[in-house]
């Protein structure tokens, strides 16, 4: 995230700290004059927007050590899955603007989904993270009660894709290519076949029905997928993930 704020020329290299306990693995954002900090502490004060980025089962403890220091002058955004902004306040007991944010890996080449949701914040303020998240691929805002749904569909879903790329790839390679051409068809197909959507507002089946020849190849190949419970199976993965964490 840190990298691509400074990619994206939305921050100076040095007005960004970036905490942790084991800075050995964080070396390479000093080269390139990100400021790297144990001291959670001493990073609040000096900060004015804040981004926790830590497991689940590490945010009170986090949050206990930086509390004194988060004021209502401060913005607060938490990228951490499933805890509510309700938790959060329950435990530093003060109420400033607050975000929950769900990106997803691809953050790193600018090329997130965020699903963003927020309280007690003000619409410059909604503004300004929008815009934060934006130089780092897309952002729709949402409501709370939405973003374990987010997480399933925005972040998971990369693992998803990935395995649906896997699977074209193993097909390539049955029907005679080698494993890096395969690689490279199977994802910049898929990566076309998404912008086509995004970049035209067409529906899928809409795309399906211009390469669906009747009597031809493509449908012979989908309906068969179908049978065998393509469709099925993923709308039943997405909703076994979303059971795993919806409270
Ligand atoms: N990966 C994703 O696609 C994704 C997407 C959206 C949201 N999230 C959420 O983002 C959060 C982080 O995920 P991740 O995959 O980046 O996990 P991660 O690689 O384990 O990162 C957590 C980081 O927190 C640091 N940390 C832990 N305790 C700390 C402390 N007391 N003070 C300072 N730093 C501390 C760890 O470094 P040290 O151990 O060196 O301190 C580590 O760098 C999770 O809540 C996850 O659910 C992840």
């Amino acid at each position: 995230m840190a990298e691509g704020l400074v990619v994206s020329k939305f921050s100076k290299p040095a007005d960004l700290i970036v905490t942790k306990r084991n800075l050995s693995t964080i070396q390479h954002l000093k080269d390139k004059k990100i400021q790297i900090s144990t001291g959670n502490k001493q990073a609040v004060k000096k900060s004015d927007v804040i981004i926790l980025a830590v497991k689940p089962f590490q945010v009170a403890g986090v949050l206990e050590e930086i509390k004194d220091e988060l004021t209502s002058a401060k913005l607060f955004i938490s990228v951490v899955t499933g805890v509510t902004i309700a938790e959060i306040d329950g435990i530093i007991k003060k109420k400033l603007p607050m975000f929950r944010a769900m990106p997803n890996t691809a953050i790193a080449i600018q090329q997130s989904m965020t699903c963003l949701c927020s309280q007690h914040a003000s619409i410059a303020q909604v503004n300004y993270v929008t815009e934060l998240f934006s130089t780092v691929g897309k952002v729709v805002t949402i409501d709370e009660e939405l973003m374990e749904a987010a997480t399933i569909l925005g972040a998971c879903g990369t693992a998803y894709a990935m395995r649906y790329i896997r699977a074209n790839i193993q097909g390539g390679i049955e029907i005679g290519f080698d494993a890096a051409t395969a690689s490279l068809i199977a994802a910049q197909t898929v990566k076309g076949a998404a912008d086509l959507l995004l970049i035209k507002g067409t529906h899928p089946e809409q795309e399906i029905d211009k390469v669906t020849t009747p009597k031809g190849c493509t449908i012979a190949g989908l309906n068969e997928m179908e049978h065998q419970g393509f469709s099925s199976s993923l709308i039943r993965g997405v909703v076994t993930s979303y059971r795993k964490i919806a409270k």
